[in-house]
């Protein structure tokens, strides 16, 4: 067996030896190291030894496989190393070339819309707030006026990140983290863009949504300052041709509550696809601030009144664009993106 170990090594050696490409020394470690390769064969003879020579000639084998792949290692990168001088040979640079010219990215979409919207609204003389997309049940819920149970929370089945803390469900929350910070100060105006969660994916839906929140706190904030400025805003997005329609509807943080909408920007108010011939679109939900709303974060409603209104981001993107599926907005695909 001694004998054998030895013919295997030497024939191995000398193989690897006048091999003259990297698949030759592949096939190498295969007739020799693989699972039915020369070396692998004489080991399973190896029960048949007595127990004094066993230890021996496993040492011897563990030697010879090792120095057979030593070998095949080296060659390997000789090989390689040659390759790579025959490559370089071949190639020639024109360095006369004339570079590639790069491609300047531009801003997303929904960052233009974002930007514009905000830009009106500090022509309007609101100041803009950042608050936490990971946010806690109590300025989600609890300071909106959402007691725990309450069933309006189930319209927001959220995700939640540990007991209590969760993804935020809406920007509404920009309302009471600003208002405990800075009451009793009239007059409030502010605006609070960002990222909002909700367990919804369709084609009018995504996972993840841009809201814009506002809210204004004064003496005497009535809901005609609420129409008001909603109409100033909404033809300054879309044209001064645009009209606004208020619907009732209900958040447990406003009373009473509306949802907004625009007249179509297709079709006119006419009806047509786009507004599944209503000739309105839905683009916010608005109100006054619920007395409970404003207590809770420090203002006295016997003092101020305030509304309160909460903007699609994504809604005002796809109106304004003509975009029929919100999911392109979230694919990243330049041929898409390119035509904003
Ligand atoms: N937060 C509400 C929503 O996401 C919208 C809203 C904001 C309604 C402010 C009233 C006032 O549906």
């Amino acid at each position: 067996m001694r004998q054998k170990l030895e013919s295997i090594r030497n024939d191995a050696l000398k193989e690897i030896s006048v091999a003259s490409d990297l698949s030759q020394v592949n096939d190498i470690r295969v007739k020799f190291l693989g699972k039915k390769g020369e070396l692998t064969n004489v080991l399973r003879g190896m029960g048949a030894l007595s127990a004094d020579e066993r230890p021996v000639i496993g040492q011897l084998a563990n030697e010879v496989r090792e120095s057979i792949e030593r070998e095949i290692e080296q060659k390997m990168s000789v090989l390689r190393e040659a390759e790579k001088l025959a490559q370089l040979s071949r190639e020639t640079i024109d360095v006369t070339l004339p570079g590639r010219p790069f491609q300047i990215g531009k801003r997303h979409p929904l960052t233009v819309v974002l930007d514009e919207i905000k830009e009106i609204f500090l022509g309007l003389g609101f100041e803009i707030a950042e608050t936490p997309e990971v946010e806690v049940d109590y300025y989600n819920f609890e300071a909106l006026n959402f007691p725990a149970d309450h069933p309006a929370r189930d319209m927001q089945d959220s995700f939640y990140i540990s007991p209590g803390v969760l993804l935020r469900t809406h920007t509404s929350g920009t309302q009471p983290r600003v208002m405990e910070k800075r009451a009793p100060y009239i007059p409030l105006k502010v605006i609070g863009p960002g990222r909002v969660y909700r367990r919804d994916d369709d084609a009018t839906h995504s996972p993840m949504f841009h809201q814009i929140e506002g809210f204004i706190i004064d003496k005497n904030i009535s809901f005609s300052d609420l129409k008001g400025t909603l109409l100033v805003v909404v033809r300054q997005m879309f044209g001064e041709d645009r009209q606004i329609r208020l619907r009732p509807s209900f958040f447990p943080f406003t009373e009473p509550s509306a949802e907004v909408d625009v007249s179509c920007i297709m079709c006119n108010g006419a009806g047509c696809r786009v507004c599944s011939n209503t000739g309105w679109l839905e683009i916010l939900g608005a109100g006054m601030i619920h007395p409970n709303v404003l207590k809770m974060s420090g203002y006295d409603p016997e003092e101020v009144t305030g509304f309160a209104f909460g903007l699609g981001v994504e809604r005002v993107a796809m109106l304004k664009y003509g975009i029929d599926d919100l999911r392109l907005l979230f694919d990243n695909d330049k041929r898409f993106l390119a035509q904003f």
